[in-house]
């Protein structure tokens, strides 16, 4: 178990998630307390800061101490600053982005290594975020089942959540791209990916953006990917994030999926997002 000098780290589940003390993440930290932080997030896969105050500046500023920023494809929308996504949930939405299985943005060539979510505005209940950690999912399978995944690829496409196709804006406050020049990002992944920093060997499909097994068809591939998005999310490999006005979570993209619970129908839920390029 790694040794934390500069914060305090408290497990919220035996399977993935923690809870960060100990600093402020708006300050100028030194390369220690970085680096601690970086560690929780790898032994972790998911870590949770409290009662912060994060300006789009300071949000920013503290993202690129881990990476450069993503520029998400799909919610510039006019917006000047492409770095940031406002994720906003209105009274009257009958849908939440990211309300299914999925880790962010895996139809890129390189997805994201991560993201920093901060919410501004929460409901008094409702509304939290799930996670799940796709070391175990991996871990959990047969032998046979290993042996047969390690080595595939999966196609991984944007066509169920952007564009005009998916149908997407008319149901909710967060827009993306709808427009008839919109075309769809398409790029495959082995489905066991090898984790870049720790080694070790995790699932990397989701049923929002993949969409086949490559040199199947779809129907082929569909058996062994519904069985795996079945159980990739199976409740002991999950933490559940209750939100308040200044939570952040912190995610390794790499290694997790998660899930916004939509439970909270006339409720404001406004959250500010960066994203770590990979
Ligand atoms: C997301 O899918 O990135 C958003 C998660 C959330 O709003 O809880």
């Amino acid at each position: 178990m790694t040794k934390y000098e500069r914060i305090s780290v408290a497990p919220i589940s035996g399977a993935l998630g923690a809870e960060i003390g100990g600093v402020d993440v708006a300050e100028e930290l030194d390369d220690a307390t970085i680096g601690e932080i970086r560690q929780a997030l790898l032994d972790h896969l998911v870590i949770f800061f409290r009662g912060q105050n994060l300006p789009v500046a300071r949000h920013k500023a503290f993202t690129r101490r881990f990476g450069d920023i993503f520029i998400h494809p799909n919610y510039q929308l006019g917006q000047e600053d492409k770095e940031m996504v406002y994720l906003l949930r209105q009274p009257g939405d009958t849908s939440v982005a990211g309300e299914k299985w999925h880790a962010d943005t895996t139809m890129m060539e390189t997805p994201p290594m991560g993201a920093i979510l901060y919410a501004l505005e929460t409901p008094a209940h409702g509304g939290d975020t799930l996670f799940a950690n796709q070391y175990l999912a991996y871990e959990a399978l047969s032998d046979g089942m290993q042996g047969l995944l390690d080595g595939l690829n999966a196609v991984h496409s944007d066509i169920r959540v952007a564009g005009p196709q998916s149908d997407v804006n008319a149901k909710r406050s967060s827009k993306v791209r709808d427009d008839a020049n919109w075309q769809p990002t398409v790029h495959a992944h082995p489905i066991v990916r090898v984790h870049p920093e720790t080694g070790r060997k995790c699932l990397f499909v989701n049923s929002v953006y993949t969409m086949h097994i490559e040199g199947m068809t779809e129907a082929e591939s569909a058996p062994i990917l519904n069985f795996l998005y079945n159980h990739q999310c199976r409740p002991e490999f999950t933490c559940r994030f209750r939100w308040q006005p200044g939570s952040i979570a912190f995610w390794d993209n790499r290694s997790t999926l998660h899930l916004a619970i939509h439970d909270n129908f006339d409720c404001v839920r406004h959250m500010q997002r960066t994203q770590i390029a990979g």
